[in-house]
């Protein structure tokens, strides 16, 4: 905890909040690049790779923050509390947070918070974990004649009361669900209930970017029925909407593909797709 002190003669720092990308630091943008070298102290999220250590400026103070890291920083008040102490002390604070800060990543309250407290901030943009899933996946988010439309979901909550399940399965959008691989069962199964065609593609991005990236491509129905399931414990992105059978075959290094189930050849195809074509499980090692 930081002393309360009479902060009226202080000149406080600065605090970038930075979006880090999906999880592999070349996904940084040049700009996040630029302020995390001018930090002073970086609090960064648990679910950054390794890899961004060696970005931290020598000297600086790393402190991990989030609910995954236990200590320091372990809940939104703490990260705050960390947040108001160092740029307090006069210090540049680069706050590396997954993705993008402002796409369930609460950069938004951390920003009123500093803002509120008359602490100087930035907001970095940073690649979300929806264009990290879709690049990795070769998944086109809106494809012309079939998806013009992106739906940014999250999962936790979707099953609750409020979510318009009839329009949502009417929806011709590529609908893209954050924290969904917990709910992707029940979710399939709503949208079936309400009319979506079984024969929908889904598919379940796994660690996009990261070394052990994969993608399983199955149908609403296989999903509804339990067999779409996360084949890592990192984090996963769920794509949904004829888009998904859009797919292309990007080359990228260590990128680990798995084709559980077809989806139906009502769908559009890419050439490369095509040979795949009939069921079975399909592996690509990049
Ligand atoms: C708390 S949200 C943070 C989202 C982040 N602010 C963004 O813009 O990507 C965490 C969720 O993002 C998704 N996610 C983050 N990194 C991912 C990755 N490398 N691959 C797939 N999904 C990822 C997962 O759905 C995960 O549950």
């Amino acid at each position: 905890m930081s002393e309360r002190v009479d902060r009226t003669f202080l000149n406080p720092g600065l605090v970038s909040l930075i979006g880090a990308g999906p999880g592999h630091p070349d996904l940084l943008t040049i700009r996040a690049h630029r302020a995390l070298q001018k930090a002073d102290v970086v609090l960064y999220d648990a679910l950054l790779g390794e890899g961004f250590h060696a970005l931290f400026p020598k000297g600086a103070l790393a402190i991990p923050a989030g609910k995954r890291c236990g200590g320091l920083g372990a809940t939104q008040a703490e990260i705050h509390e960390l947040l108001l102490e160092h740029a307090w002390a006069g210090r540049r604070v680069a706050r590396l947070k997954g993705g993008d800060p402002l796409i369930f990543g609460r950069g938004g309250e951390e920003a009123a918070f500093l803002e509120a407290a008359g602490i100087p901030f930035e907001l970095i943009p940073g690649v979300s974990a929806l264009q990290g899933a879709a690049s990795a996946a070769g998944i086109p988010l809106t494809h012309r004649g079939v998806s013009r439309e992106i739906r940014i979901l999250e999962g936790h909550h979707l099953l609750e009361a409020g979510t318009d399940w009839p329009e949502l399965a009417r929806s011709k959008a590529t609908l893209a669900v954050y924290m969904g691989t917990r709910s992707l069962k029940a979710v399939a199964r709503k949208l079936l209930e309400h009319g979506a065609s079984s024969d929908l593609p889904i598919a379940l991005v796994e660690c996009a970017s990261w070394p052990g990236q994969r993608t399983t491509i199955s149908t609403l129905r296989l999903a509804a029925e339990g067999h779409l399931c996360p084949l890592t414990d990192g984090p996963g992105l769920v794509l949904i909407g004829a888009a998904v059978s859009a797919r292309v075959h990007p080359l990228q290094p260590s990128s680990f593909v798995t084709l559980s189930h077809e989806p139906s050849s009502a769908f559009p195809r890419s050439e490369g797709e095509a040979g795949a074509a009939g069921g079975g499980r399909e592996r690509r090692a990049g």
